[in-house]
């Protein structure tokens, strides 16, 4: 059982002979975020929660997650960098795809659950009786993701289980259930579909999977592309973070079509970074 969203060992030791990355990597030692980033090369829920809703925090307070202002740096990569204006908008991608799906008294499953963002801003206001499990391997989250919910008071009960993704041992469980951010750390293409093939199985007969992934870099069609260029040094030389397992939408349609999925829509944030795929489990002949 491993996480593989962070903990990786951070930086090599190797001597770092290019000072403008050493000068950046300063930077990202000026903020939370950034120290969190140098010293796991990924983001776990807390983290991702902070990235996703800036929109409606940080934006608005501009103020960073010590309540001071947010250094240049960090103003960057909440405001500008194309990869986090592209999951920002997936987010809200996500929740309008997965609201008119609820129905009362369904199952919903949130995988890797992170802080649960994704299911905790639904309006369960019409669908009476529905229950979430939020699943993450990190007990920490977990417990992160139950103080979210207790502060959100939905109506709605909850369950917080720790489980591996590829050992979940559910069978026909959920009714749905939504995935941001494990695939895109999973390199080996089979380890990946074997994500998706444990899914299917722990949904009901019928059952729906939403589930995003990150595209190749050839195919992102990001507004600046200096931006692009400064977020690939930043990621590549500075803090080479492992959130970097890109697959193109034929290679995910394969897969979750080889885990027992036909695809019902495939949905695009405006810069084609970060799609959002909206899967239902077929019969097995
Ligand atoms: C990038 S965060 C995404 C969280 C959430 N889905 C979101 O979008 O806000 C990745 C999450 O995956 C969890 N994780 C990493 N490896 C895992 C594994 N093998 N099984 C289950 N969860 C895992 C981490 O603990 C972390 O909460």
């Amino acid at each position: 059982m491993d996480i593989i969203s962070h903990g990786h060992k951070a930086l090599s030791t190797k001597v770092e002979a290019d000072p403008e990355v050493l000068r950046l990597r300063r930077e990202f030692d000026d903020f939370q975020l950034g120290r969190f980033l140098l010293e796991n090369l990924g983001l776990n829920g807390h983290w991702t929660s902070y990235v996703l809703m800036h929109p409606e925090r940080g934006r608005v307070t501009n103020l960073s997650s010590d309540g001071a202002p947010f250094t240049e740096l960090e103003s960057w990569l909440l405001d500008r960098c194309p990869i986090f204006l592209a999951t920002q908008e997936r987010f809200r991608i996500f929740r309008d795809l997965t609201q008119p799906l609820l129905r009362p008294g369904m199952s919903l499953a949130s995988l890797p659950a992170g802080l649960m963002d994704d299911l905790l801003s639904l309006d369960y206001s019409t669908t009476p009786g529905v229950e979430l499990t939020a699943i993450d391997l990190d007990p920490h989250t977990l417990r992160e993701a139950e103080e979210n919910y207790r502060g959100l008071r939905p109506p709605v009960e909850a369950s917080f289980e720790r489980r591996d993704a590829w050992q979940l041992s559910s069978s026909e469980r959920w009714d749905l259930l939504t995935s941001n951010g494990l695939n895109i750390y999973v390199q080996d293409d089979d380890r990946c579909t074997d994500f998706y093939r444990n899914v299917a199985a722990a949904l009901k007969p019928d059952g729906i999977f939403v589930v995003s992934f990150i595209t190749p870099p050839e195919q992102w069609t990001a507004k600046a592309s200096q931006d692009l260029d400064y977020q690939r040094f930043l990621f590549k030389e500075v803090v080479p973070v492992k959130w970097s397992c890109v697959r193109d939408e034929s290679k995910t349609r394969e897969q979750l079509g080889t885990a027992g999925f036909e695809v019902v829509t495939v949905s695009y944030d405006s810069q084609r970074m970060f799609p959002a795929v909206v899967a239902k489990k077929v019969k097995r002949g």
